[in-house]
């Protein structure tokens, strides 16, 4: 863990697995219960980075895995020097939806960049700053399937492939850690979810 003041927490996991929407119920929980709080998103969080993450997710586009990952790192950069430290600095609770497993998982394992290799390069540029803890929502691929059907395409990775989110669910299993990983089951009711969310949460704060 590192040593910093604040509390940077992240929500990860499969396409379609709720993760945005539990973090617009915790908004209003710590919201009412006047904790001092940011929530930001990658690839993104700054206008910089927003910009980044339009090129980097289009459904059309034809950039190499090792340009879409340097262009993840420099927005991840950019997000954690000008959001994320400050934030931290002023103690506050910080929650990202998405940050560097999702590197990870989608260019490290699923296109084959390498997990060793992203976190090498995690490590080099980014310093291996990483969340003290992470909610990692599980959910079957075809839970995930059944649910991206209701939903227009958003990204290139919202696709209705099988393989492709069977094995974004391996990359999660392969890069998870006991010591800062939290599971949530990602098919029981939101209310459900939302209260082991933030029973965590008080627990950490
Ligand atoms: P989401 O914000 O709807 O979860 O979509 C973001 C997409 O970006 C998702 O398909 C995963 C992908 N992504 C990567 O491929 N690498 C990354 O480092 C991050 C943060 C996201």
């Amino acid at each position: 863990m590192n040593k910093r003041k604040g509390l940077f927490l992240t929500f990860e996991g499969p396409e379609a697995s709720g993760k945005s929407s539990q973090i617009l119920l915790l908004k209003k929980y710590l919201k009412k219960n006047k904790i001092s709080f940011i929530t930001t998103r990658e690839p993104g969080g700054t206008k910089i980075a927003e910009s980044l993450r339009n090129l980097i997710l289009k459904v059309k586009s034809d950039i190499s895995i090792e340009e879409e990952i340097l262009m993840l790192m420099a927005a991840r950069s950019h997000h954690i020097n000008n959001i994320i430290i400050p934030a931290l600095n002023q103690n506050k609770l910080v929650i990202s939806d998405r940050f560097a497993d999702s590197t990870f998982v989608y260019q490290g394992y699923v296109n084959k960049y390498g997990i060793q290799n992203a976190k090498k390069l995690h490590k080099n540029i980014l310093n291996n700053f990483l969340p003290q803890k992470t909610f990692l929502f599980r959910l079957s691929t075809k839970l995930i399937i059944s649910r991206l059907k209701k939903r227009k395409l958003k990204n290139k990775y919202d696709k209705l492939n099988k393989k492709f989110h069977d094995q974004v669910n391996q990359g999660y299993k392969i890069i998870y850690n006991k010591k800062r990983f939290i599971n949530i089951d990602a098919s029981k009711p939101i209310n459900q979810i939302h209260k082991k969310i933030i029973s965590h949460i008080n627990s950490f704060i």
